[in-house]
């Protein structure tokens, strides 16, 4: 990056500024697998300013000197220092009444101390999720910028970093309609550096990826593994991996040329499924091939320069016809759909959060949850793989994005690819989906049906979907993106946005998709506590009418192979203004207090109980009458 001068004039003429730090992205090409290693933590309290006119990046605050704000012989706008502590993770919107609709820059800093443990070490600052334009600064230098507000990145600070250091982050949470999501949501946008931020420690040849999975051939006999290395000048190595399954006796050397090794094994794990969640311990280790050589031992093993472990279940994800099939065994995907929206903690959360969550869908005898409509946390993947709940995983190609912008599809497809990165390991997710309720225009397709094959590419173990939308002239089901999907999923409201309910059940009559179809939303509002007749809107009455309505009708359409209605919990939205609403979307099955349901959720919990039956005991006829 080439130098600014640092005087004043040009630091308030610079209208342009923001350029010189787009020339150092870090993006999903430098994303390494972190799964399983030892992390240093950089959570806590740090120092933060709301930035309202971006001054640190048009100025470079950051180049500040390393004396403090009293020594400073010329006059300072900044302050380190003085500067109030926020919490990391948190969303600034909920840490300070002041800032509860703030969606500027914030600028965050620290200090901290590092002292190398072994010769040679690379030191990696890994963000798992910052929201959404996050330029990161240390002693003095620009480290790089990432867009996108759910995904993680991570930067190789070893060239940068002493033993007393001052790190500098500036997230801008601003909306933009080049960005993805654009600046028109139906959720509130939070800011800030809200999950975790460490530090890991790696050799100087490490193993940087690896995804190991069921082969889809339908024998669930064999399990393939693809190896990454990346050695500390981004040089190619040579050398041997070892994939080591001790429970399935798998010992496994793999030759690694110019980086990368691959290996197809045979073996017949226990597969994984939502009653039987089964995971197993995965180590991965690697020695430089001048080192293989000499310290190769009689049982295989070999004295490794990096060692991985990770916890992977191994199951097959497969459509035929208009059925979905789960390690051969067709399904039906009991579901909701959840937003990241807690209304004390909002974008941030934590493994509690997410256990309460899947308790609360199991109750609802669900087993599959949509996480709508961006990348959740990375523990949420963790946890479903442990409870043994199917997700469905998103990015926020959301409504009327740029779709003719070359750079929305460059952050749009790097988004994807980092969520793919992140959790390809997780036997929880069986469907990634490229966007949401998206017009079926020309230049909406060619950005879309691009993103399925980019998806397709990094991992065809899995579906690929989107949620659609109805053809509402022609009622039917039709958008010519699903001829680039293997599931279709559609969003519909008839019974709330729709007042006619009975289009829904002519659309699915008149409709014959030709694959799965997923309804990934139907719901309507309800004030908790609000009574009234079935047709009084914003009541729980006219909600639970609505549900039976629904679910009546799934019930005689086959090529319906799951559901996950609009919305677990209510959630903030700045955009719903009316006296039930009060800035929250109404939706949700249960309050946004978590705890209070209403009277619909247990129309899906009947519903989620006869499909369960139908899943268990595939004979049952549960609409014969069983009354004695
Ligand atoms: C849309 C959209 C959701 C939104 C919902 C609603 O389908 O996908 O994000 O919250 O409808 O209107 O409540």
């Amino acid at each position: 990056m080439k130098e600014k001068s640092g005087n004043y004039q040009s630091d308030i003429h610079n209208s342009g500024y923001e350029s010189e730090y787009l020339e150092s992205m870090l993006e999903s090409s430098d994303l390494i697998n972190i799964a399983g290693r030892e992390t240093e933590s950089l959570n806590g309290k740090w120092n933060f300013a709301e930035d309202l006119y971006d001054t640190c990046r048009r100025a470079h605050w950051f180049r500040g000197e390393s004396c403090g704000f009293s020594d400073a012989q010329v006059p300072l706008d900044y302050d380190w220092e003085s500067w109030e502590p926020i919490s990391v993770p948190a969303v600034w919107n909920l840490e300070k009444h002041e800032l509860h609709y703030f969606e500027g820059s914030g600028v965050y800093t620290r200090t901290f101390h590092y002292y190398p443990k072994s010769k040679g070490e690379r030191l990696i600052l890994r963000f798992e999720g910052a929201a959404y334009r996050t330029s990161v600064f240390l002693n003095g230098k620009l480290i790089g910028t990432h867009d996108g507000a759910s995904t993680p990145f991570n930067a190789d600070i070893s060239d940068a970093v002493k033993t007393f250091n001052r790190i500098i982050v500036v997230a801008d949470a601003g909306r933009n309609p080049l960005r993805i999501p654009m600046e028109n949501t139906d959720w509130f946008n939070y800011g800030g550096i809200y999950r975790d931020v460490y530090l890991v420690r790696l050799p100087q040849v490490y193993i940087k990826d690896w995804f190991i999975r069921l082969c889809p051939d339908g024998t669930f006999s064999n399990i393939i593994a693809d190896i990454d290395i990346q050695g500390a000048d981004k040089s190619y190595v040579y050398g041997k991996a070892l994939l080591e399954i001790k429970e399935l006796r798998i010992k496994q050397e793999i030759d690694i040329s110019n980086g990368k090794g691959s290996v197809k094994v045979s073996a017949k794990p226990e597969l994984w499924n939502p009653e039987n969640p089964k995971l197993y311990d995965v180590e991965i280790s690697f020695c430089k091939i001048d080192e293989f050589k000499a310290s190769k031992q009689k049982d295989g093993g070999f004295k490794s320069s990096d060692n991985v472990k990770d916890r992977i279940g191994f199951r097959e994800i497969k459509t035929k016809g208009q059925e979905i099939f789960l390690n051969g065994k067709k399904i039906f995907l009991r579901g909701v759909c959840v937003h990241e929206d807690h209304f004390a903690l909002g974008k941030t959360t934590n493994p509690e959060i997410i256990r309460q969550t899947i308790c609360d869908l199991k109750e609802m005898n669900g087993n599959y949850f949509r996480l709508a409509h961006y990348p959740h946390d990375g523990r949420f993947a963790r946890i479903a793989d442990e409870e043994g709940v199917l997700l469905w995983e998103e990015v926020p190609v959301y409504w009327a994005v740029a779709f003719d912008n070359a750079g929305t599809y460059k952050d749009a497809e790097n988004q994807l690819c980092e969520l793919i990165l992140r959790d390809r390991n997780r036997a929880s997710v069986i469907i990634w989906s490229v966007g949401n309720e998206n017009a079926d225009t020309d230049s909406r397709l060619g950005f879309m049906s691009a993103l399925a094959k980019k998806a397709k590419e990094l991992d065809d173990s899995r579906l690929v979907s989107a949620a659609c939308l109805i053809n509402h002239e022609k009622l039917k089901i039709e958008d010519r993106l699903s001829d680039f999907l293997d599931v279709i999923g559609i969003n519909e409201y008839y019974g709330w946005y729709d007042p006619e309910f009975d289009k829904l059940p002519r659309i699915l009559n008149n409709s014959n998709p030709g694959k799965p179809v997923l309804v990934c939303e139907f719901g309507g509002d309800a004030r908790s506590g609000q009574r009234g007749s079935v047709d009084d809107l914003w009541t729980e009455d006219r909600q639970k009418r609505l549900y039976e309505q629904q679910t009546e009708t799934f019930k005689k359409c086959s090529y319906i192979a799951g559901t996950t209605p609009w919305i677990l919990y209510d959630f903030r939205c700045p955009r719903r203004l009316n006296r039930y609403q009060e800035k929250f979307n109404r939706k949700g099955l249960i309050d946004a207090d978590r705890v209070t349901r209403k009277p619909a959720f247990y129309v899906m919990q009947k519903f989620y109980e006869e499909k369960k039956q139908i899943d268990c005991f595939p004979d049952t006829d549960v609409n014969a009458d069983n009354s004695v």
